[in-house]
């Protein structure tokens, strides 16, 4: 905001509008914008504004009309400078108001002179202008005008990421509660591998296994597999998975381990090794491939970990797999402007492990659907929809603002999610609101 340097809108205004809300939605999507903030009408001001409006930089102006613009000297100076320049611009009409209206609710209450100044002004703007009313502004009308006008928006200042950890806050649970509803979906996929061998003593890898509660849950009674390894890289979590499962069940075996690891394939067999075993029969993997810089190479490693007859499976989830309605738009900009914000995972994942699978030369690739909605819910199922697709969403940019604590716009990015998710939980608990989200699972073979 406010650099003159690069390119620019600018923004003209009475200094007795308020304008607060309308400035966060430029800083949330990253406009720079222009404004008069610290001047005051005078010379230097209209040498000042003089300047803006010349400047190649400016690349158009956004005119806010209510009843104090329409008959301030300063905004005709300012229409007047936008037409000398040819500056592109558009009007936005702040109280809904538009030139009409806004002469009748002001008549009898303007002298002569501003009578005058709102002639000059509105007789500037040929009608087929652009004029929107503020109730009608949406981001995606800004975003439409900005890139007619060739204003890019600024290059995100470069965030620290958070790497993903089930330690963080209230991740547990989420995993866990989320886990519930994905028991049926993960079996189905586990039916359909385990029947395709003759063999009762199967081996499974479990990649991204977190502390192991769902390691268990989910091959506890898979009666025809024998040894389940579960590999994380978080070491506070593999400990866990030892002293509670691993002591529990011999079955189970954690080891702490990089899946970006240069040496991935040597350590995965070594591990193996220690367990008996030549090759893992199933690989399987939840949740985890989008957290890597490029899972394609872990799907091209994991050949030399399998055998001959292995089978692969994969869960991923990916935001464009939820869809809502109304408020439709609305979450796509969540979605969007989320994976702006984290981007340490690939947020559309699922619609990618088809190709991933293929391009590394895995076979019979067979994908499989888990659709959940709101329909027929009651409002404890409804809200828990909304606790594992959204609510999450707001903890993580939490941590985020934890590790940047002096990035403004990350600040005015956690303001905005927490008042969009509360609008979403409303929704959630109101029975006429649809949202419906899939999951991907996707099985394939070595040979
Ligand atoms: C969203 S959790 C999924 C946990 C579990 N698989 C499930 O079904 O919900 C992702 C897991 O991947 C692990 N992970 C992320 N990057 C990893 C890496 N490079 N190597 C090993 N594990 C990783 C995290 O520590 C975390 O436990």
């Amino acid at each position: 905001m406010n650099d003159r340097n690069s390119d620019y809108v600018f923004l003209s205004y009475s200094h007795n509008a308020d304008i607060k809300e309308l400035l966060a939605l430029f800083e949330a999507l990253h406009y720079n914008i222009v404004y008069d903030d610290s001047i005051s009408y005078g010379e230097k001001w209209d040498m000042n504004v003089r300047r803006y409006l010349k400047s190649e930089k400016c690349k158009g102006v956004i005119f806010l009309f209510g009843e104090d613009a329409v008959i301030s000297h300063a905004i005709q100076r300012e229409v007047d400078l936008t037409m000398l320049f040819r500056r592109k611009h558009f009007l936005l009409f702040l109280d809904n108001k538009d030139f009409a209206e806004l002469r009748e609710s002001l008549s009898g209450r303007m002298s002569g002179e501003e009578e005058e100044t709102f002639d000059i002004i509105e007789d500037s703007f040929p009608e087929e202008r652009i004029f929107v009313k503020m109730r009608d502004l949406s981001p995606a009308k800004l975003k439409q005008v900005f890139d007619e006008w060739g204003l890019r928006p600024e290059e995100d200042e470069q965030l620290v990421q958070v790497r993903y950890s089930s330690r963080l806050s209230g991740e547990k649970e989420r995993l866990d509660s989320q886990q519930r509803g994905y028991y049926a979906f993960d079996k189905k996929a586990l039916d359909l591998v385990t029947a395709t061998f003759d063999r009762d003593d199967l081996c499974v890898l479990d990649l991204g296994c977190a502390n192991g509660a769902l390691t268990y849950s989910r091959f506890c009674e898979e009666t025809r597999i024998s040894k389940v390894i579960g590999v994380d890289c978080n070491a506070e979590d593999i400990e866990e998975a030892k002293s509670v499962v691993g002591a529990k069940d011999a079955r189970f075996a954690f080891y702490t381990l990089d899946l970006e690891s240069p040496d991935l394939i040597e350590e995965l067999n070594a591990i193996l090794r220690q367990n008996g075993v030549e090759k893992a029969d199933i690989v399987f993997s939840a949740l985890t491939l989008h957290h890597l810089k490029d899972p394609s190479l872990l799907l091209l490693k994991l050949y030399d970990v399998m055998s001959d007859e292995g089978k692969i499976v994969v869960r991923g989830s990916d935001d464009g797999g939820k869809l809502c309605y109304p408020r439709s738009e609305l979450l796509r900009e969540l979605m969007d402007r989320y994976g702006k914000i984290v981007s340490a995972s690939d947020r559309s994942n699922g619609r990618k492990l088809y190709s991933q699978l293929y391009n590394a030369g895995y076979v019979d690739i067979k994908m499989l659907y888990s659709v959940v909605d709101t329909c027929g819910k009651d409002r404890r199922e409804r809200e828990w929809l909304y606790k594992v697709g959204l609510a999450f969403r707001l903890s993580r940019i939490d941590e985020m603002l934890a590790c940047n604590p002096d990035n403004e716009r990350l600040r005015a990015e956690r303001d905005w999610f927490e008042r969009t998710l509360t609008e979403f939980k409303n929704a959630f608990a109101d029975r006429s609101f649809w949202y419906c989200n899939t999951s991907y699972i996707a099985i394939a073979g070595v040979k």
